[in-house]
């Protein structure tokens, strides 16, 4: 029996989501987008027995392994992907900065769409190419795309490559097909290449489907770089492990050569075990995983209806968007952890517009999220 409701103690020094604040001992973290869920059992079993061997040696993914990350996008996402055309690296954000590094140069200019998880723009900067914005654009409580800005910052900007973030962090939006074709239209008639970070491509709402935007056409499968992970999937986070799809052998190289040059690259002999298992043996556990969180989701949103905070339309991923612009304070984020000792992401990690916004993990038990609504809603500034 799969039990969600199971309160799992995180209590180790290491940890970051749970790290210690002074002066508050009944914090709620639901700030960084890991779960405070136990991984499935077999995924447990896998590192156990790993670990048993008692050897922690170089490795390298096999042919199982590369058959279980088949299998899982055909099973998910109907997507066919040949194992040749994977790069398996420790980590997605690595995954995305390698392509930037790889696939432009210096100074090129790079488009994202905002609100979006702030270190793939940092990515973009720190690397020393341009970053172009074009804002999402929230329609009543749903974010949509202005294509007509996309396309018109990537004419005047020279855009070289696109990022896009699909499902996306942290607006909930599960981009459809229609969605992805026009995006792909416009960066196929612009030369404008696309990395696609898919991380959250399994935390989908009853009745919406994760479409990998490589798998539409085979001319959009040429210029895309699909960067994929069991890790937030399956709460293995920690052990640091992604499956970058480059079916384009010239871009593979390029980003292979990158990744080898700057020593980033391969996985762990946990991160191999550990994805292998999940992917193999967490369908059922994941099917249900999502039923758990569209609830908390829904409780979210009912329970926060006629407040202050306006919940986001979502389609997917743990993560809750939400506009706390109405409510009387200088910075929600530290309102809520001054006033409630609960922590969210702030707004501005993923876009400067977003100062009156929050972001809220519900990747919890009930019970947390209960308690975390319960002392929301004691705060008359919310009403
Ligand atoms: C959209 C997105 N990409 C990447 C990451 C991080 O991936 P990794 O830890 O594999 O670099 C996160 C984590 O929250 C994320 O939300």
């Amino acid at each position: 029996m799969i039990s969600f409701d199971e309160i799992v103690s995180r209590n180790t020094p290491e940890d970051i989501k749970y790290g210690k604040i002074e002066g508050i001992d009944d914090l709620i973290p639901m700030w960084v987008a890991d779960m405070d869920f136990k991984s499935p059992k077999e995924v447990i079993d896998s590192l156990v027995s790993v670990a048993n061997n008692g050897v922690f040696g170089y490795s390298e993914a096999d042919s199982s392994y590369d058959k279980a990350v088949t299998d899982w996008f055909m099973k998910r996402y109907g997507w066919n992907v040949d194992p040749d055309t994977i790069l398996k690296l420790p980590g997605v954000v690595l995954g995305v900065s390698l392509a930037i590094r790889a696939l432009t140069e210096v100074n090129d200019s790079i488009l994202i769409f905002e609100p979006l998880y702030g270190p793939i723009g940092r990515s973009v900067r720190g690397n020393g190419r341009n970053l172009v914005i074009s804002d999402l654009v929230r329609n009543g409580s749903r974010y949509e795309i202005d294509f007509d800005d996309m396309e018109r910052k990537i004419i005047e900007n020279n855009v070289k490559m696109f990022v896009l973030c699909n499902p996306h962090n942290p607006v909930g939006r599960v981009w459809t097909r229609e969605e992805l074709l026009k995006i792909g239209d416009i960066c196929l008639k612009n030369n404008v290449l696309i990395v696609s970070d898919e991380i959250h491509a399994d935390f989908i709402y009853s009745g919406k489907k994760h479409i990998p935007i490589a798998s539409l056409s085979d001319e959009l499968n040429k210029i895309t770089v699909t960067c994929t992970s069991a890790t937030k999937t399956f709460n293995i986070a920690g052990i640091q492990a992604s499956n970058v799809v480059i079916s384009d052998a010239g871009m593979r190289r390029a980003v292979d050569k990158c990744s080898v040059v700057t020593g980033a690259y391969g996985l762990n002999i946990m991160g191999i075990a550990a994805t292998r298992a999940a992917y193999n043996y967490g369908e059922e556990w994941l099917d249900e995983l999502n039923k758990y969180i569209e609830s908390n989701y829904e409780l979210v949103k009912s329970r926060l209806a006629g407040t202050k905070l306006k919940v986001t339309d979502e389609e997917g991923t743990y993560l809750i968007w939400i506009d706390a612009s109405e409510v009387e304070c200088e910075d929600p984020a530290k309102f809520f952890l001054d006033k409630a000792h609960i922590r969210f992401s702030e707004g501005v990690f993923f876009s400067k517009k977003a100062k009156g916004f929050i972001r809220m993990n519900i990747a919890c038990p009930r019970s947390v999220v209960n308690e975390a609504l319960d002392r929301m809603l004691k705060l008359p500034e919310i009403r």
